[in-house]
C-alpha cells in the first residue's frame, strides 16, 4: 500500500523572464528598467564598447573607456562589469558592461548567461547585447540569457520571489535583417522554454515525479503542444511483451509507463520519421544491486533523458520542424522491493531477445532495449536517437561537460556533432568496439546485459553495444549523458542540478532536417 503523504504539486519554474523586442533606443534609458546592459568586444589593445554604449554614456554622463580601464575590463566573453548610475528621475540603478569576446555565437551564449546571472534579482533589464548581431548569435545570446536566468524551483518557506522577470532586447537593424533577428529571438524563447521544462522535471524530487506523474505531465505537455500522446500502463506493457520495463519497474510500488508522443508536420508530402528515446528512471537506487549511499543521492536525475525528450517534443511544432518525430519515454522506478527483479533472472524483451540480468543497477539499458526494439519493429523510423544517463563510465572518460555519442550511421553522427556545436552542448564521438561485443555473451540467454568479466572495462561502450542489438538495421545514435545531465555548480548557461542537456542539440538537429534547406 502506498504510504499516505501530503500532496505536493510538481514545482514548475514558470519563472523564465519574458523577453520582448523594443525598437527605439530611447527605450533604453527612459523605461522602468533598473538595469541596462551594453556589449563590449574584446579588442587587440583595449575593449571596444558596442551598440548603445555611446547613448548610455551620454545619458548618464559617463566616460566608458575610463570605467572599463578602471575596472580592468577586457571584454572577455561572460565578463560583466557593473557601473552604478545616478538616478535623476530614471529607474535605472546600474549599467552592466558585458564582455562579448569575438562576437561568436558561443561567446554570446556565455555573455547572455552571465548577464542573466548578474542581473539576477533585478526585475527588469534592457540591453543592446544583440543589437548588431547576426541571427545565429542572437539566438545563442538569448538562449544563454534564458538558461542563465533559470532558477531551480524551491518549495516551502525558503521559496524566493526575487528574480529577473522582464528582458527587453533592443534590435537595431531594420527590414529583412530585423525580421531575421526577431525570428531568432522567437526560436530562442521556444528553445529556452523547452530547456526549462526539462530542468524542472529533472530537478523535481522523485516523490513528486514518479512514473505515473511523469507520464501525466507528458500528456499535459503533449496536448498543449498539439501532439498525440499514447501512454501504456503496466497492463498494456504486459500484454504487449515489454519485459525490460516490467522487470525494472517490478521493484517499485509505482508501476512503469511507456509514453509515445507523436508529432506530424503540416505537409502533404511524405517526410522522414525520426524516433527519440529517453531513459526515464524516476529514481535509481540500483535495485537489489543497491548503490552505495552517496551514489544514490542525485539519482532523481536518472530520468534526464526522458526529460530532454519531453522538452524537445514540447517545442517541435512551435519551431516548425519539417519531419515526423515520435518521442518514446521509457519510464520506471528502480527500487529493491520484495517483487524486484534479481541478478540471475532472464528477461524477455519486446523484440523477443532474452537477456540474463547480472546487476540490477544496469537498469537503463533494460528499459531502453524495449523502447528501441519497439521503434524498430513498429515505427519504421529513418533514424533513432536515444538519450540516457546510462553509465558512470561515460563521465569518468569525458567529464561533466561532454556527452558521449555512439552511432551506426556516419551522416547521423556528423549531423548530431554539428547540431551540438551550434546548440552549445558538446558531444564527443566514441567507438563501438567490436572486440568487446563477446563480453555480452551469456550461457543461459541470447545476451548478458553487462559483461560478466569486470576487467573488460569500457563500461559506456559495452552499454552502447548492448543497446545496438535492439536497433535492427536502423540508423541509430546513442547519447550517454551521465556526465553533463547534472551540474555541481552554476557555470554560465549551466545551472547547478539538472541541466537539460540534449534539448538544444536535438532541437537544432531536428530543425535542420527535411527540405527546404535553410541557412542562418
Ligand atoms: N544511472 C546510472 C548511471 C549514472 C551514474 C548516472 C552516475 C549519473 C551518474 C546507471 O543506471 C548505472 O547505475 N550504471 C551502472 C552500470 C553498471 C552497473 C554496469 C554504473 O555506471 O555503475
Ligand atoms: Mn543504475
Ligand atoms: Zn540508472
Amino acid at each position: 500500500m502506498a504510504r499516505p503523504r501530503t500532496p505536493r504539486a510538481l514545482a514548475r519554474a514558470d519563472a523564465l523572464p519574458v523577453v520582448s523586442v523594443v525598437a527605439e533606443r530611447s527605450a533604453l534609458v527612459d523605461s522602468a528598467v533598473v538595469a541596462l546592459a551594453v556589449p563590449v568586444r574584446q579588442g587587440a589593445e583595449a575593449p571596444a564598447p558596442g551598440a548603445g554604449a555611446s547613448e548610455v554614456a551620454d545619458a548618464f554622463g559617463l566616460e566608458l573607456a575610463d570605467e572599463l580601464a578602471h575596472q580592468k575590463a577586457t571584454g572577455a566573453p561572460g565578463e560583466v562589469v557593473e557601473v552604478p548610475v545616478s538616478d535623476e528621475g530614471r529607474a535605472a540603478e546600474s549599467l552592466l558592461l558585458v564582455g562579448t569576446g569575438d562576437g561568436s555565437p558561443s561567446d554570446l551564449r556565455r555573455a547572455g548567461a552571465q548577464l542573466a546571472r548578474r542581473a539576477g534579482s533585478k526585475p527588469a533589464l534592457a540591453t543592446t547585447l544583440v543589437a548588431d548581431e547576426d541571427p545565429e548569435s542572437v539566438r545563442a545570446a538569448v538562449e544563454g540569457l534564458l538558461a542563465g536566468a533559470y532558477r531551480v524551483p524551491r518549495s516551502g518557506l525558503t521559496a524566493s520571489g526575487e528574480r529577473l522577470r522582464d528582458v527587453r532586447l533592443l534590435l537595431a537593424a531594420s527590414g529583412p535583417r530585423r525580421a531575421a533577428a526577431e525570428a531568432a529571438v522567437a526560436r530562442a524563447v521556444a528553445t529556452g522554454r523547452a530547456l526549462a521544462l526539462a530542468r524542472d522535471l529533472i530537478n523535481s524530487p522523485a516523490d513528486v515525479v514518479g512514473p505515473v506523474e511523469l507520464a501525466e505531465e507528458a500528456q499535459r505537455v503533449g496536448a498543449a503542444a498539439g501532439l498525440e500522446v499514447h501512454v501504456r500502463d503496466e497492463a498494456a506493457l504486459a500484454a504487449e511483451g515489454f519485459g525490460g520495463l516490467l522487470a525494472v519497474g517490478s521493484g517499485s510500488r509505482r508501476p512503469p509507463r511507456l509514453v509515445e508522443m507523436r508529432y506530424e508536420p503540416e505537409t502533404e508530402r511524405r517526410v522522414p520519421h525520426v524516433v527519440l528515446v529517453g531513459k526515464g528512471i524516476c529514481f535509481d537506487s540500483g535495485g537489489l544491486s543497491l548503490k552505495p549511499r552517496d551514489a544514490m543521492v542525485s539519482m532523481k536525475t536518472d530520468m534526464a533523458g526522458a526529460g530532454a525528450v519531453l522538452g524537445v517534443m514540447s517545442a517541435v511544432r512551435e519551431l516548425g520542424v519539417r519531419v515526423r518525430v515520435t518521442g518514446l519515454l521509457a519510464i520506471a522506478e528502480n527500487l529493491p522491493d520484495g517483487a524486484a527483479y534479481r541478478p540471475g533472472d532472464v528477461v524477455r524483451h519486446y523484440d523477443g531477445t532474452t537477456v540474463e540480468v547480472l546487476n540490477t543497477d544496469a537498469e537503463g539499458r533494460m528499459v531502453l532495449a524495449d523502447a528501441l526494439g519497439y521503434a524498430d519493429a513498429q515505427l519504421a523510423p529513418d533514424a533513432v536517437v536515444d538519450i540516457a544517463t546510462l553509465t558512470g563510465a561515460a563521465s569518468l572518460g569525458l567529464g561533466k561537460r561532454h556527452g558521449a555519442l555512439y552511432a551506426t550511421d556516419e551522416r547521423l553522427a556528423e549531423a548530431l556533432l554539428a547540431a551540438s556545436e551550434r546548440g552549445g552542448e558538446r558531444l564527443w564521438r566514441m567507438p563501438l568496439v567490436e572486440d568487446y561485443r563477446s563480453a555480452l555473451d551469456s550461457p543461459v540467454a541470447d545476451l548478458a546485459h553487462v559483461p560478466r568479466d569486470p576487467h573488460v572495462g569500457g563500461g559506456s561502450i559495452t552499454a552502447a553495444l548492448f543497446l545496438r542489438e535492439f536497433t535492427g538495421t536502423r540508423a541509430w545514435a546513442h547519447l550517454d549523458v551521465a556526465g553533463p545531465a547534472r551540474a555541481d555548480a552554476d557555470d554560465a548557461d549551466v545551472n547547478k542540478g539538472g541541466t537539460g542537456f540534449g534539448v538544444r542539440l536535438l532541437l537544432r538537429w531536428l530543425e535542420g532536417l527535411g527540405a527546404p534547406v535553410r541557412r542562418g
